[in-house]
């Protein structure tokens, strides 16, 4: 029997797969992405045995490496320790260099053709080819038509191994280029080809919703408006804009965190029950969701949408002091919102989502609050009094959940509580892959399930674009509300919910 707290599992289904041998080509190879995120999960993948013997790595970039050099590179990024070193130098074994003089240009595209014919000679086969483009997104517009010139997205007749491409955000700036770059990509690709990545899906928690939701009967029965009375959103940073000030100050908070991971986490929360674990059975619904929800009311943005930007504070700089940010910059750092969801059953529900840089911690979850009881028999106690059930998804820094329920406390007759039944993934036991090491794996498998298909990033930039659009031209409506650094954010964003007769249930409340 498996327990809410606790460690112990007793498996269901397990369904980690070991991936055929395949080529994964990560373009932007010498890039922070890369080395920070992208060499560290496939190590781990291959300590898990979840890289097969004959996987190959090709690392693309402008840099002068050689394959000794970029390894060497690698060796010191990973500082994997000693007792490992056996089985990390297998792991760099499979890791070949290929410099690119341009990305535009065909030269380095011809070699990169031939690197990856002779990983084919090597197998016996054509091998799947997954091209990762790690790179920022404006190289895409160059990468993608010189791998069609080259030949390298081509099918080889008669083989099943496919020809993947492996995209990070942003998709687009506005509805205007995200359109743009859509269509470019599928002058090129077919949309089953093209993988478009959001990290977010890759967390545990995250994926846990669906499991929470659909492998059980207990929360679904009650998962609408006649027991859910409000949901609410938080990621929230301690960091700052850190190195990211020349992308950052073009996105701001709204693009960055809203129209991908803020949206996919409450297509999750409130999609309708999909007809199979399958990636169109799953994009379906989140599709339906995105379209369902109310478009805001620009001429009252201001009531529905705060947005802020962190000052100095708590021995920090402000927003405007960082490198690289404009000493007037208005780009937001900090965005709360109220939204609705017109359909059946969220009917009257508001959704709070906030997100925002420089805050007190790194704190990111999802929280669930049920209805009052109707009536209570507990006098002098009346319903009101009893606090609701809450349901907490903590996504990080802890991974896990949380059931706040109220409970008998030992003693007297009426001695009442609220009971906190906790789960903590860490303390579950077994060693979690990082969101990246479960997409990456994901991308060798060849699953599209947990990567954002194009009709889904149209539907996100419909939602959000009215909302820029009036940032933009009519600031007024909702002017930019100042933080310290290492606060809780703007009060602003606590009215918004008072409004609504609602207040933040922050992780200690
Ligand atoms: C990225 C954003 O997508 O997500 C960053 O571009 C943000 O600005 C990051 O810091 C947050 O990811 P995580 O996994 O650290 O919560």
């Amino acid at each position: 029997m498996g327990v809410l707290s606790g460690n112990y599992w007793q498996d269901t289904l397990c369904t980690e797969q070991n991936p055929e041998p395949g080529v994964l080509v990560i373009f932007g190879a010498s890039g922070d992405l890369a080395r920070r995120k992208l060499f560290p999960a496939l190590w781990a993948l291959c300590r898990r045995g979840l890289l097969c013997a004959g996987a190959r790595i090709i690392g693309c970039a402008r840099h002068e490496y050689t394959t000794g050099s970029f390894r060497a590179e690698l060796a010191t990024a990973l500082n994997v320790p000693a007792a490992e070193q056996e089985a990390f130098s297998g792991f760099l074994n499979r890791i070949e260099y290929c410099r690119l003089p341009t990305y535009d240009g065909e030269a380095g595209y011809r070699e990169l053709g031939a690197a990856l014919d002779a990983c084919d000679r090597q197998a016996g086969a054509p091998l799947p080819r997954t091209f990762y483009l790690a790179t920022p997104s404006a190289l895409y517009r160059e990468i993608v038509p010189q791998l069609a010139a080259a030949r390298l997205l081509a099918a080889v007749p008669g083989s099943a191994a496919w020809r993947h491409v492996v995209f990070e955000k942003p998709f687009g700036y506005d509805t205007a280029s995200a359109e743009e770059l859509d269509a470019l990509l599928h002058r090129y690709l077919s949309e089953d080809q093209i993988y478009r990545i959001d990290h977010y899906l890759g967390k545990d928690t995250v994926q846990n919703i669906l499991l929470l939701r659909f492998a059980n009967l207990l929360f679904e029965p009650v998962w609408n408006f006649h027991y859910i009375d409000q949901v609410q959103i938080t990621v929230a940073e301690e960091l700052g804009v850190e190195s990211r000030a020349g992308y950052y100050e073009q996105a701001g908070l709204l693009r960055d965190m809203f129209q991908n991971h803020m949206l996919e986490m409450l297509s999750m929360v409130a999609m309708e029950c999909p007809a199979a674990f399958s990636a169109d059975a799953v994009r379906d619904e989140k599709l339906k969701l995105l379209r369902s929800i109310r478009p805001f009311d620009c001429d009252r943005l201001g009531h529905e949408v705060v947005r802020g930007q962190y000052t100095a504070g708590n021995g920090m700089a402000g927003y405007r002091q960082e490198p690289g940010v404009a000493p007037d910059s208005t780009t937001e750092t900090f965005v709360a919102l109220r939204l609705w969801i017109d359909n059946w059953r969220w009917h009257g529900v508001p959704f709070y989502l906030r997100s925002g840089k420089r805050l007190t911690r790194r704190e990111s979850e999802i929280v669930v609050v049920f209805k009052p009881v109707p009536h209570s028999i507990f006098a002098p106690l009346r319903a009101r009094d009893l606090q609701p059930d809450v349901l907490r998804l903590r996504v990080q820094p802890e991974e896990g959940m949380g059931l706040t329920l109220q409970a008998k406390k030992p003693g007297p007759k009426l001695c009442m509580g609220a009971l906190t039944l906790n789960y903590n993934y860490r303390e579950a036991g077994g060693e979690p892959l990082s969101a990246y090491a479960r997409l990456l794996l994901d991308c060798q498998l060849g699953d599209q399930t947990l990567f954002i298909r194009s009709d889904i990033i149209a539907a996100a930039w419909r939602l959000f674009q009215p909302v820029l659009d009036t940032w933009r031209d009519r600031p007024e409506l909702s002017s930019l509300q100042e933080y310290p650094a290492g606060s809780r954010g703007p009060a602003a964003a606590d009215r918004l919910l008072a409004e609504t007769h609602h207040a933040w249930l922050d992780g200690d409340s």
